[in-house]
């Protein structure tokens, strides 16, 4: 697995595996069969319920801790310390890799300085922020000690942000993509521009989005709970798209997103 390396020189894999929607019990499954795929990044939140699945299966995958990179994401402002020694708990390790806050959730400044307080005391490894846009954004640029690592947010061939993604390039922060294949919407695996672009590489529709997002720079989260789909979304480090099919990727996008809850 490639890796990127953050702006504190921690080694983060250049593509993760994504939990959202994969009940407690599936998701040890999901994640033990991710693992044995490749995948060495798994993105979970609080808010989705399976951080003790992803906990026991990271536990049981036979691989040493440091050999797996954890994202979670914090649901509540409240209590930062508890509610990072609960994540802890749930997910059986003495440090998370990346925590994000979720969402802006008010007093996200103090949230802040609290979690750069847990990364100088190394329960934390890497700090950053999930659907920051406009004036949230700034607020936690303007009064960070240390710099979001990686910030989440939509992105795939339909939605790609790049105004943004340029401007963290800029900042030496790292873009994450969330539902990198759009969760299935806008028929994406059946794009006649994704699909003959995969073809000429021997890849699929899937295989060529999530191609696109590495190649700028771009850590994208798929998530599947099917095995031959873990495999399919993975294997995409062994070809590159030319800059006429990465144009013809630009081309795709709407210029808004498509799941409409934050922007
Ligand atoms: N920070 C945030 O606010 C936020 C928001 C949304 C998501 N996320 C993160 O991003 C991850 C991914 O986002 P997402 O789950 O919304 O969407 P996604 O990864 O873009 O798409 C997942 C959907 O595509 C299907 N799929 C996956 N690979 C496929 C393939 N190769 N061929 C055909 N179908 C395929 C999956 O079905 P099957 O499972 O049936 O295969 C599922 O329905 C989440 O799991 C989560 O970790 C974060």
């Amino acid at each position: 697995m490639q890796t990127i390396t953050l702006n504190n020189e921690v080694a983060m894999p250049a593509l993760g595996f994504g939990v959202y929607n994969i009940d407690n019990r599936d998701v040890v499954r999901c994640v033990q069969e991710a693992i044995e795929c490749g995948y060495r990044l798994i993105d979970t939140a609080q808010w989705y319920g399976n951080e003790e699945g992803v906990g026991r299966a990271v536990a049981g995958c036979g691989l040493p801790r440091e050999e797996i990179f954890i994202t979670t994401k914090l649901q509540s402002g409240r209590r930062v310390a508890e509610s990072v020694e609960e994540s802890l708990r749930k997910l059986r390790s003495e440090y998370i890799d990346l925590l994000l806050i979720h969402w802006p959730m008010g007093g996200d400044a103090a949230i802040w300085s609290a979690m750069e307080g847990l990364c100088r005391c190394g329960k934390l490894r890497a700090i950053g922020l999930s659907n920051f846009y406009g004036s949230d954004l700034e607020n936690i640029l303007s009064c960070c000690e240390v710099t979001p690592q990686v910030i989440q947010q939509e992105l795939h061939p339909f939605r790609q942000q790049p105004a943004l993604t340029a401007l963290y390039r800029r900042l030496g922060i790292v873009p994450q993509a969330w539902s990198p294949l759009a969760c299935g919407r806008e028929n994406i695996f059946a794009n006649p521009t994704l699909l003959r672009i995969g073809a000429a590489h021997g890849k699929t529709a899937a295989q060529a989005a999530l191609r696109f997002l590495v190649q700028g720079g771009v850590c994208p989260l798929p998530k599947t709970s099917h095995r031959s789909r873990m495999a399919e979304n993975i294997d995409i480090f062994d070809f590159e798209l030319c800059e006429d099919e990465l144009a013809d990727i630009r081309a795709l996008d709407r210029g808004h997103g498509l799941f409409g809850w934050y922007d």
